[in-house]
């Protein structure tokens, strides 16, 4: 047997002679190649047809050779199986009939991931195939946590107030719960699936869970995450959990509780001051700014530099704070990965 991916081991704080590199929403817009797949196929039509998903899943892999390789999909792939319809338009996604009321929360059915979403393990079994002669490289899987996803489903979009919801948690709390509830079990189930149809590694995205305060943190969203990473660890305990929250600036002590083998933190933290706060628990991911990829490469260079001093080569993976931006120079995403994958031969304490 080869020895588990690079992304794995570095979860698992094995020493390794670099970290491994891979870029959060690396598949997208600033790329050329997925422009032209975006020409022939709108996004959900894209995220439901394994083959031309599979395609621009490896196109960063094959352009840049990132460690690890994301399955193509959204987050909100889930709700739309749950009973929700989900729309992309130019301004980002949107649920035309959004959740106001507890009967719509009721209405809502937890489903079977492979029935709802068999193209998603599609693509996962495909990605596999493709990856059989490279054993270093990750296959990653995802899901959106509950909180973010009950926002998205509430707010009917992206917001800036999350007005609705925070109406919701006030009025009905126990029916925010029970949402939050069903979100957990469809998510966990979501993610067996995804393991059991290859993924080696999965991390839950929170973006939104950066917008409330600690006390209201610890009872809506930490429960959730202990829940669903629960169930994960209960079926498949060697597969690392990666948990991403925007924002978590003085939430960290939350986020280790969770449960989760690494935290990714954004560009707010730095991966030293995590560190010294979470001690060696964790594995850490993240956190070069998406920005940086717009600095002179002069500037990048230095940046990815001090980011590689910083995280080491135990328990580390590069990565960057938040989602690579549509316009991002490719050239500079090549940069950063040859210079990531260059560190091995200058080996940088821990
Ligand atoms: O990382 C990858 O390459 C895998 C694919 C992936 C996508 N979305 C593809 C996508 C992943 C992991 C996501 C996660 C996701 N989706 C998150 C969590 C991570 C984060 O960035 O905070 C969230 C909040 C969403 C919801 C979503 N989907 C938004 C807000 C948008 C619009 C904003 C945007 O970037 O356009 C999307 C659309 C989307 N998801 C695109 C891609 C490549 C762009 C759609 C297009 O081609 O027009």
């Amino acid at each position: 047997m080869p020895p588990a991916p690079r992304l794995v081991r570095a979860c698992r704080q094995e020493p390794l002679d670099r970290p491994p590199v891979w870029l959060m929403r690396q598949a997208g817009r600033y790329m050329a190649e997925y422009r032209a797949m975006r020409e022939r196929y709108d996004f959900l039509a894209l995220c439901h047809t394994p083959d031309a998903a599979v395609e621009v899943s490896l196109q960063p892999y094959r352009t840049f050779g990132m460690d690890g390789v994301i399955m193509f999909s959204d987050i909100l792939i889930p709700p739309e199986a749950m009973g929700m319809r989900v729309v992309f338009g130019d301004g980002g996604p949107s649920f035309p009939e959004p959740i106001r009321s507890a009967e719509a929360i009721d209405r809502l059915i937890i489903p079977d991931p492979v029935e709802a979403t068999g193209f998603v393990m599609s693509i996962l079994r495909q990605l596999r195939t493709e990856l059989r002669a490279d054993s270093d490289t990750a296959l990653i899987g995802f899901a959106g946590a509950p909180w973010t996803l009950a926002a998205y489903m509430i707010e009917g979009g992206g917001s800036k107030q999350f007005s609705h919801l925070k109406q919701l948690m006030w009025a009905q709390p126990d029916a925010l719960h029970r949402l939050l509830d069903k979100l957990s079990q469809t998510v966990s189930l979501y993610l067996q699936a995804q393991i059991e149809a290859g993924a080696h590694v999965v991390q839950l995205f929170d973006t939104w869970g950066g917008i409330l305060p600690e006390e209201a943190y610890r009872h809506w969203i930490l429960p959730y995450h202990q829940q669903i990473i629960r169930a994960v660890k209960a079926a498949a305990p060697d597969t690392p959990v990666i948990l991403y929250v925007n924002n978590s600036r003085g939430l960290l002590s939350c986020l280790a509780e969770s449960g989760a083998d690494v935290i990714s933190v954004d560009h707010l933290t730095s991966i030293s001051a995590a560190r010294d706060q979470l001690g060696t628990r964790f594995a850490l991911q993240g956190n070069l700014d998406p920005i940086s990829l717009f600095a002179p490469p002069e500037i990048l260079r230095e940046q990815v530099q001090h980011l590689l001093h910083e995280g080491g080569t135990q328990g580390y993976i590069f990565n960057l704070g938040h989602g690579i931006l549509p316009h991002t120079p490719v050239d500079h995403v090549r940069l950063l990965v040859d210079l990531v994958k260059a560190s091995a031969a200058t080996p940088a304490a821990r």
